[in-house]
């Protein structure tokens, strides 16, 4: 049987993979996804969020894209890991993923391998396919690339023209760029495109109370059965001390936690199961003495 089962949940609370359910909206999350999806309704282009590692960017992007599925009126493509190292590498997977018909739109190729078609023809198709589908269909195609501080700088520069695409009162492509910090860096090199950014934000971690709050979240979100208090106030705190409130820390942090509840036969994590995680990281040198007590 499973630990979490053993502890009277239905799912695994404190998972470390990207599941949009187990996203606590935070002040800052949720300011990012309101003004995102207003960005994309007025289709005003480019949005850049930017956030230190574990801090929430993939989940954010997987409940931004799961919102705009459930809308008819947006084509979405996601790109996860964008290292592409050519510029016809890159546009070819936009022409492939959003499903561009290279016949369709330049007549005169047959069927045939990406390797026949020049970076302008690629270009040419997603200009064609981005007017069809935004100004004949009246969808909004957005591009939502995770990672993207893992863009070179040639697939910038694409992005750049792509943006430049418009009619007199519309973008062709919407943009959403989710980064580590150092992608700030990477844009501010490029006025251009540093110019184009119609909604920017950094998120930070998380306050002591949204760290109660994300914990309480994600208890409820894995059907917890019980009335016990699964975490006390100064396990909270100590949870928050160690993380600096980072979400992917605490989510460890509290994982951890309720694997030593179920080996302790307790039922409540208190300072002291927090203690022992974190006096265990010390011995195996995995947390500097200094900095935690
Ligand atoms: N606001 C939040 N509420 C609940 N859990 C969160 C929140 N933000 C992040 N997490 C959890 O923290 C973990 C890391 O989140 P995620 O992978 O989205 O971070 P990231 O910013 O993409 O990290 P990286 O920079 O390493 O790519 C995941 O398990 C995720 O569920
Ligand atoms: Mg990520």
């Amino acid at each position: 049987m499973s630990y979490y089962r053993i502890l009277g949940f239905e799912k695994e609370p404190f998972s470390t993979s990207p599941d949009p359910e187990f996203l606590y909206l935070a002040q800052g999350h949720q300011a990012t996804m309101t003004n995102v999806l207003i960005e994309l309704r007025l289709r005003r282009g480019l949005s850049v969020v930017l956030g230190d590692i574990g801090t929430g960017k993939t989940t954010l992007s997987r409940k931004l894209i799961q919102s705009l599925r459930e809308r008819g009126d947006f084509i979405v493509h996601y790109v996860l890991d964008p290292c592409f190292e050519t510029e016809h590498e890159f546009l070819y997977s936009l022409v492939r993923n959003f499903g561009i018909n290279m016949e369709q739109y330049n007549p005169g190729f047959s069927q045939g391998s990406g390797s026949r078609y020049s970076v302008m023809d690629l270009k040419e198709a997603v200009e064609k396919f981005l007017y069809e589908k935004t100004i004949i269909a009246n969808k909004t195609v957005v591009l939502i690339i995770d990672e993207a501080q893992k863009l070179t700088e040639a697939s910038m520069e694409i992005l750049r023209v792509i943006l430049n695409y418009e009619t007199n009162d519309t973008k062709l492509l919407q943009l959403v760029l989710f980064g580590q910090l150092e992608l700030h860096s990477k844009i501010i090199k490029i006025p251009n495109f540093m110019d184009r950014i119609s909604f920017k934000y950094t998120l930070n971690p998380l306050s002591l109370e949204e760290t109660r709050e994300m914990i309480h979240f994600r208890i409820k979100q894995a059907d917890y059965c019980s009335q016990s208090v699964l975490f006390q106030d100064d396990a909270v705190e100590m949870i928050h001390e160690i993380s600096q409130g980072y979400p992917r820390k605490i989510t460890m942090l509290c994982h951890r936690a309720l694997k030593q509840l179920v080996m302790k036969r307790k039922w409540s994590v208190d300072e002291e199961v927090v203690g022992e995680i974190v006096s265990e990281d010390m011995r195996a040198g995995w947390l500097n003495q200094q900095t935690h007590h």
